[in-house]
């Protein structure tokens, strides 16, 4: 519903006249008015199953609009219904002799709605650069806000270059002038770089430019959302990496109280900042639906699993930059002799992870590497005291680690990082930090009936008697990786040999010199 409605300008909110106004209807009713849809009909269903009677509808109407007026819905027309027996549907029905308004279709033909987009400034996000031959090239999109004629300074973002509309092509034919809706194809004065995901706007009144935002968030999923996580952010054509701070707060749809939220479930809708890896140019969706409005989409099943609305750009995104640093990688490299990495142990607790990375780091310190451990369980105890073992407290667990396991590669060192890590999308979120040939992960692979009986730690016994919660492969789940580079059978392997298949893969791969 949240994207099918994001393009539309009036909604019919369906009421069972036995039931009334339910909490789904006020959820409907929220995202209606969150979405922008200014024109609403409660359609006042199956008014035969209560004796077409007044005072029913009377009282579901005046309770719907106590609530819309809260949301700002003012616009509505309540109709009394019959589907099934067409009472008002397009006839008037001697039924409900006391209504004296429209039917559902009558409404429906005669409404006015006025295009929002047409009077705004002129947007185009560019679907596709069009270049049959080399004489030719031209941008493809569709016009999602304004106008633009021949002869029009256009702003490519977020480059900022500019330049003059040479044609407005067609297909039936070039134009002088198109509006919001037309799809077309521009063709520039200038030979400027335009690419796939880029927006086109009028420099009298450009978007903005940002990478960190305030947004309402609705969340789709089955799964909770985890701050922290790096999911895909799609906002028109283009798509960017974004992590979601935890929620300001959720909004309760029956009450509009601002409650406080950890996280946001199915149907949840939350207000909170997002964090992109590259900047974008927007409008906020009040503004602009189509330059405003975007999905959310896991990275490892390309699932969407919210939608969302930008309200604005964070002043920090303004006012933080990244520092040059004139110091960098390859020159703390170059004095340490080696190849920065991060060699990224993954396991079940009790797999032999910390174990065989102490063994790695010897060997290393032996042939004179610069090296640091860094350990789940010593960890713990500092930078992420704060943390426990929920799914969302191991998300953020893994994404300082790795963030910190970045700087260290910056500084030149090679990286023992050693966490149960369970979830493939942090895994993966460690590995994007670094360069391709930067991260090597090794898959600790010991079946849970062996770790258990091991039980190094008495924490399986501890769990298996309910004691311990959340534990990884009792009660919380553990994903094996799929491509892993290095993987260790430690039931056939002994340590010593196992940190021996690590470094000769070190060397294999040049991070170690042969
Ligand atoms: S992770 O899942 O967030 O990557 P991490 O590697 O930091 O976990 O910490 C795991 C260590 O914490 C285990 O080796 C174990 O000693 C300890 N621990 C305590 N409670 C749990 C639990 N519920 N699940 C897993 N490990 C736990």
């Amino acid at each position: 519903m949240a994207t099918g409605a994001s393009t539309a300008d009036l909604a019919i909110i369906l009421i069972d006249a036995r039931k009334g106004v339910l909490t789904q209807t006020r959820r409907h009713s929220y995202l209606v008015s969150l979405l922008g849809i200014r024109k609403v009909v409660l359609a006042i269903n199956k008014l035969d199953l209560v004796g077409y009677s007044k005072a029913v509808f009377d009282r579901i109407e005046a309770e719907y609009r106590a609530f819309a007026q809260q949301i700002g819905l003012e616009d509505i027309v309540c109709i009394p219904l019959s589907a099934l027996k067409g009472d008002n549907v397009t006839a008037p029905s001697a039924n409900t002799h006391w209504y004296r308004g429209p039917t559902l279709m009558n409404y429906l033909e005669t409404v006015a709605v006025e295009d929002a987009v047409q009077g705004r400034p002129f947007r185009m996000p560019v679907q596709w650069v069009n270049r049959p031959d080399l004489d030719f090239r031209g941008f493809s999109g569709r016009v999602v806000g304004g106008s633009v004629r021949r002869g029009d300074r256009v702003r490519v973002l977020p480059s900022g270059k500019e330049s003059t509309v040479a044609r407005i092509v067609t297909k039936d034919g070039d134009l002088e002038q198109a509006t919001a809706g037309h799809s077309i194809t521009l063709a520039l004065d200038d030979e400027i770089d335009i690419s796939r995901g880029d927006l086109l706007a009028t420099p009298d009144s450009p978007p903005g430019i940002a990478d960190q935002f305030e947004a309402v968030v609705i969340w789709m999923s089955e799964d909770e959302m985890f701050p922290g996580r790096r999911y895909l952010l799609k906002i028109g054509p283009k798509t960017v990496g974004v992590t979601i701070a935890t929620p300001k707060y959720k909004v309760n749809v029956n009450t509009l109280e601002h409650l406080a939220a950890k996280t946001l479930h199915l149907n949840e809708i939350g207000v909170c900042n997002l964090h992109l890896d590259q900047t974008i140019a927007f409008d906020p969706y009040a503004e602009n639906r189509d330059t405003g409005g975007f999905i959310l989409i896991d990275r490892l099943t390309n699932n969407t699993i919210a939608a969302g609305l930008l309200h604005f750009a964070l002043r920090r995104s303004q006012n933080i930059h990244w520092q040059a640093i004139e110091v960098h990688k390859k020159t703390h490299a170059a004095l340490n002799g080696h190849q920065p990495c991060v060699v990224w142990f993954t396991g079940l607790s009790g797999s032999g992870k910390s174990t065989i990375a102490n063994v790695v780091e010897k060997k290393l310190h032996a042939l004179g590497r610069h090296t640091y451990l860094l350990d789940g369980d010593n960890v713990r105890h500092g930078l992420n005291k704060d943390l426990g073992f929920t799914e969302a407290d191991r998300v953020e667990n893994i994404r300082r680690v790795a963030e910190v396991a970045r700087l260290m590669v910056d500084a030149g060192l090679i990286v023992l990082a050693s966490f149960i890590s369970p979830f493939r999308a942090e895994r993966r979120l460690a590995r994007d930090l670094v360069q391709k040939d930067e991260f090597c992960e090794v898959f600790v692979d010991t079946p849970l009936s062996v770790a258990e009986q091991r039980d190094t730690k008495g924490l399986y016994k501890k769990a298996r008697r309910g004691d311990l919660k959340n534990f990884t492969g009792i009660d919380s789940p553990y994903e094996p990786p799929e491509h892993a580079e290095v993987r260790i059978d430690t039931v056939a392997v002994a340590p010593e040999d196992a940190a021996e298949l690590i470094i000769a893969h070190l060397r294999g791969t040049g991070i170690l010199d042969a």
